[in-house]
């Protein structure tokens, strides 16, 4: 079973990025072939400063692999260093029909916004299905914010092998050059509330930062909105954001205690941030440090990525041979 994902190398992972999407791959890549990449092409969209760009992708492979992403096991690379993605990108294209780009959430709250929408945002979901379909992808973790984007993945698949494979069977998914992916909807992890409350997002400045100096991350949890019940009144769990933040770090049995805690009044909310700040190092020292070891040797990082690269390569030209054949470009 090929398992495959990507993050957008657009800024540096935050809490949201990891409990939403991260750990997820990390727990996966034991149950099939792992193909991990960072979607720098994706990212230009948004990055238009080149060092900033070169910072961002090799962060994401340091993330990766940090965080647990075993080399030894999966496929690490960069998308841009696989060119026969952008071709295939291309031949799908010309079968994806222009209402559905049209009706893709990325390109419609980017028009709802009045923003200018370039050809890069609008065809985003093209590539992403040449990302998923040019590795014969059976599995693709995505959080449900993707899903159109993988429906679209399918669809295109389907409309190719309709169009240009004789013995494709829609029924059975069998006969195409295009493999049909599923979905994999990663576990329903609430989404993560920022320091403000809102979505934790890069966009929105309210991130908690997966690799940032004690002192970067400790003053981002003291952000944390709460609201301004006295230490000795009883407190309630369910309406905190420390609370919410806790519920990510904490066990059923340290849940209840703090929870207890909260209800029964005398503790601030000072002290449950330090919890959640304890918690918080606990969980990723261990990867903060593996991650400044990784710094320290890039050209390993290097090895790793044109490994993966080429192994990505392997897989992705024999499909877009089948691809070529089949549309009469060979
Ligand atoms: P951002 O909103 O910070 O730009 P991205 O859109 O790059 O984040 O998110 C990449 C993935 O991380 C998403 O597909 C989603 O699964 C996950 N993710 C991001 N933010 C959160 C969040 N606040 N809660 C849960 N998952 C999140
Ligand atoms: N669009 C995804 C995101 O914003 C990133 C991505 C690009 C991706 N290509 C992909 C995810 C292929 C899964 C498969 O999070």
């Amino acid at each position: 079973m090929r398992i495959l994902s990507g993050v957008k190398a657009t800024g540096r992972p935050h809490l949201g990025n990891y409990f939403g999407a991260i750990r997820q791959f990390i727990d996966l890549q034991s149950k099939g072939e792992g193909f991990y990449f960072v979607a720098d092409l994706h990212a230009l969209d948004l990055v238009r400063e080149a060092d900033q760009m070169r910072e961002y992708a090799l962060g994401v492979a340091l993330d990766y692999m940090a965080l647990g992403l075993d080399p030894e096991h999966c496929t690490l690379f960069m998308q841009s260093e696989v060119p026969e993605v952008s071709e295939l990108m291309w031949i799908l294209g010309t079968v994806t029909p222009m209402g559905q780009l049209q009706r893709a959430h990325g390109y419609k709250d980017a028009r709802a916004k009045g923003k200018e929408v370039d050809f890069g945002l609008f065809a985003y979901p093209v590539l992403m299905a040449a990302d998923i379909l040019l590795y014969r992808s059976d599995v693709v973790p995505v959080g449900k914010d993707q899903l159109q984007h993988l429906e679209l993945a399918r669809d295109l698949a389907v409309k190719f092998n309709l169009t240009y494979c004789p013995d494709f069977d829609p029924q059975t998914g069998e006969g195409g050059a295009l493999k049909l992916p599923e979905a994999y909807i990663m576990e329903d992890v609430a989404v993560v509330p920022g320091t403000d409350g809102r979505k934790m997002s890069k966009s929105y400045d309210n991130a908690i930062p997966l690799f940032a100096s004690d002192k970067q991350v400790k003053k981002s949890i003291m952000r944390v909105v709460t609201d301004s019940t006295p230490v000795e009144d009883p407190k309630d769990p369910g309406s905190c954001n420390v609370y919410a933040l806790l519920e990510l770090f904490c066990s059923e049995e340290e849940l209840a205690e703090i929870a207890e805690r909260y209800r029964a009044g005398g503790t601030g909310y000072g002290d449950f941030k330090k919890q959640l700040l304890a918690k918080y190092h606990e969980t990723f020292d261990a990867a903060r440090a593996r991650r400044a070891e990784l710094e320290q040797d890039l050209g390993y990082v290097r090895t790793v990525l044109d490994r993966g690269a080429a192994r990505a390569r392997e897989v992705g030209r024999q499909v877009l041979d089948d691809v070529q054949r089949a549309c009469g470009l060979r």
